[in-house]
């Protein structure tokens, strides 16, 4: 076992550690120059030029990609996006307008709700495309189309690179649909072929995060906070760390904390707060402001162009080049967090207690 953990002690943190390289295998052959190749992410540019709506559909670290991916496909194609979780959908009578293209996204594809979710689909007439790492699942079987995470197998309970491959994905198609429908962005294509080098680089200042989690590891719980997709990071990072650590965590909108959570900042609470949307990043630094006069302890994961002084105890800066690529690489201080504080915590990493890597039973 050691020797297939390619000499870590965990097969998270080996899945972590290997991201920049399974980004790199993700992104291969499906850029060309200036522009995505819609037909290497198994869709036809015909196909995009129709759709006028998109379902996106998922569980769990798979929800949360989804939410990411809502975020870049309006902002950049201007098209509408729902995202619902798979256990809900397939019993909430949904309401979908006709040319709406729904999307399941599943690292294992053998979610039983997601898969329902994508039956349901079918029979009401869509178009149903799967996003998986597994070639041959049921999933990538029963849909329309597919496109594979390529990721390699995922071992650890806890998804880390079926995550981030996951969003890969989700941004070409998002630059796929945008080019088609008249918005391109060659600066984002070209970009993606940076992303695997600056995620070396993260990985190379992460050290910080061991202290951030021997304090986290000694309490009880942890807010994460941020806007826009820093939100939909943040709710990643909280499931992460609840799944193999067993702290409680919560994620908040940085600007909804003060319609009932802020009541639950006390002297030294640990916040995350996870800042790579540069738009926002003033709105945020004002939620510091209200945790920090409660008292709480803040951690920043934050876009390292932005101004040192942030009223931050504790500051971890990943090089944000292009802010709407940055979900990935902030993505791995989350990760790693929930790592070492589960480890410092002397918890079963790869094997968490009441999970299972694959729900194939409602
Ligand atoms: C399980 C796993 C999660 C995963 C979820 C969805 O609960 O423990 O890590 O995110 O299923 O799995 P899927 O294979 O559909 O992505």
């Amino acid at each position: 076992r050691q020797a297939e953990r390619g000499g870590y002690p965990h097969f998270m943190l080996k899945e972590i550690m290997e991201q920049p390289d399974v980004w790199s295998d993700c992104l291969l052959g499906r850029i060309q120059g200036d522009r995505v190749v819609p037909e290497q992410i198994g869709l036809t540019p015909e196909y995009l030029q129709r759709v006028k709506h998109i379902q996106i559909i998922a569980a769990g670290t798979a929800y949360h990609a989804g939410l990411i991916g809502k975020s870049l496909i309006e902002s950049l194609a201007r098209i509408p996006v729902n995202v619902d979780v798979a256990s809900e959908f397939r019993y909430a009578h949904p309401v979908m307008e006709p040319d709406t293209m729904v999307i399941a996204i599943s690292q294992s594809g053998e979610t039983a709700d997601t898969l329902a979710c994508l039956r349901l689909a079918r029979e009401l007439g869509h178009f149903t495309f799967s996003i998986t790492n597994t070639v041959g699942s049921t999933a990538a079987r029963e849909s329309d189309a597919v496109a594979y995470t390529l990721a390699g197998p995922e071992i650890a309970v806890a998804s880390t690179k079926a995550y981030t491959t996951q969003i890969l994905v989700l941004t070409l198609i998002a630059l796929a649909l945008a080019d088609i429908h008249g918005h391109p962005r060659p600066d984002l294509v070209r970009g993606l072929l940076q992303l695997p080098l600056l995620g070396h680089q993260v990985l190379d200042v992460m050290e910080p995060v061991k202290d951030m989690a021997e304090r986290l590891a000694s309490g009880h719980d942890v807010f994460y906070i941020g806007r826009g997709r820093d939100y939909a990071l943040a709710m990643e990072g909280q499931l992460k760390i609840k799944e193999i650590s067993y702290l409680h965590a919560e994620a908040y909108p940085a600007g909804e904390l003060k319609h009932g959570t802020l009541a639950l900042i006390e002297e030294n609470t640990p916040v995350v707060v996870i800042m790579t949307e540069r738009d926002v990043a003033d709105k945020t630094v004002s939620n510091i402001l209200e945790v920090k006069a409660r008292g709480a302890e803040v951690w920043g994961i934050v876009d390292s162009s932005l101004p040192v002084g942030l009223p931050i105890d504790h500051r971890i800066d990943v090089a944000v080049d292009l802010p709407e690529l940055s979900p990935v690489l902030a993505a791995i201080p989350l990760q790693l967090l929930a790592y070492y504080t589960a480890v410092a915590r002397g918890e079963d990493v790869d094997q968490p207690r009441n999970l299972a890597k694959s729900v194939t039973v409602e």
